[in-house]
């Protein structure tokens, strides 16, 4: 009898838990479409997270490096944003295979990858994202995206883009900070610029808000992916504390969680789909975070720079006819959509000096 009361009681609290969150939770718009992870896509997405490292600004103005000459061929870019200042870079570009614009940010690009990711242990959540309640974020990671040269590039650029080649979709990736970026570019483009086809795919992003937050972002930008690779240490942090869900750092779903199963020469890689609450204990979570190396490629493809120079860049006399610098140096190369940019070797001449650098 004492018993069954006390599972009422229990049953009681429970449902007026559950009650009361879901009333205090705020009507958003719920776009209905699924995140649904598709292999082939994510193949293409991390070889433009991985070409944004590149720091030869010609070649990736015209999309003529190295990595640029694989699944992602014959991409157009409209806008390259390199913010000097914050020591930041991306590109907004339309890829015509895909029929979307693709907007990419480059990670940290620190001396010591070492430091950054110490750093990330202590990130605290430290701002109110503006109009969720409840909902928090890390502050310098909201920054980068907000309150740098690159949200107005970027903005600029889709909507060029958009005026030149009508509604396409739009993919935002990113990898390790340039995920976080990334997760705050599509809910901005989602919340204050009314797109509502976004599709979001980061590469070993840290965690950059609360529970709130996740919950708001996994509403706003459902069509996100979130892929973590192995024991990659940066999907770890800043941590995220069992005992005090709601006052840590929490992901948003969904993640895909990649890691290798068999031993010698059988190793084969599994590809799994995580649950939607964002920290499926079964994914990335049920193994330590102790790796770098499991961070700094993906699928077989590095993610980084090819050197750890700080915000080194290089770039052509005449593509930075294209440009307009600010007064701290920050840059934005950009062109209108479909037309062809004048280099050096694409006129075959080969007078003067070489390659300019900043
Ligand atoms: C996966 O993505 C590729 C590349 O965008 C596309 O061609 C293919 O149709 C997609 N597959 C599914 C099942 O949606
Ligand atoms: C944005 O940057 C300016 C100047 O760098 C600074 O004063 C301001 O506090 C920053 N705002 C936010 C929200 O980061």
């Amino acid at each position: 009898m004492i018993m069954e009361r006390k599972t009422w009681l229990t049953l009681v609290i429970f449902t007026c838990l559950i009650a009361s969150s879901c009333g205090r939770e705020l009507q958003v718009k719920n776009n209905h479409k699924q995140a649904a992870y598709n292999h082939t896509l994510a193949t293409i997405l991390v070889e433009y997270a991985s070409a944004v490292y590149i720091s030869d600004l010609t070649e990736l103005f015209t999309w003529t490096c190295e990595r640029c000459n694989g699944l992602t061929k014959g991409f157009e870019v409209i806008e390259l944003v390199v913010d000097i200042e914050n020591c930041l870079q991306a590109f907004v570009g339309v890829a015509k295979d895909l029929n979307a614009i693709v907007i990419a940010f480059r990670g940290t690009q620190e001396h010591s990858i070492q430091n950054w990711i110490e750093d990330l242990f202590w990130k605290q959540l430290d701002l109110n994202y503006p109009g969720m309640p409840d909902a928090m974020v890390h502050h310098g990671f909201y920054a980068a995206y907000h309150n740098t040269t690159i949200r107005h590039g970027i903005l600029h650029a889709v909507k060029e883009a958009k005026e030149f080649y009508g509604e396409l979709d739009i993919m935002v990736t990113g990898h390790s900070m340039g995920g976080a970026m990334a997760s705050f570019c599509a809910l901005d483009l989602t919340v204050n610029h009314e797109a509502n086809n976004v599709q979001v795919m980061t590469f070993g992003q840290p965690r950059i808000g609360n529970s709130v937050f996740a919950s708001y972002y996994a509403k706003l930008v459902p069509n996100t992916i979130r892929v973590t690779n192995d024991h990659d240490i940066v999907p770890h942090l800043p941590p995220y504390y069992t005992y005090f869900p709601q006052k840590t750092y929490h992901h948003f779903p969904r993640e895909v969680w990649l890691y290798n199963l068999g031993m010698g020469s059988l190793v084969y890689t599994v590809e799994k789909v995580c649950d939607s609450s964002g920290e499926d204990p079964t994914c990335s979570r049920s193994v330590t975070g102790n790796s770098i190396a499991d961070h700094l490629s993906y699928y077989g493809i590095d993610l980084k720079c090819q050197d750890w120079r700080s915000c080194k860049i290089v770039m052509d006399p005449q593509v930075a006819e294209y440009g307009k610098t600010d007064l701290k140096g920050n840059f934005i190369l950009s062109r209108a959509p479909a037309t062809r940019v004048n280099t050096r070797s694409n006129e075959g001449e080969g007078e003067g000096e070489g390659k300019a650098s900043a």
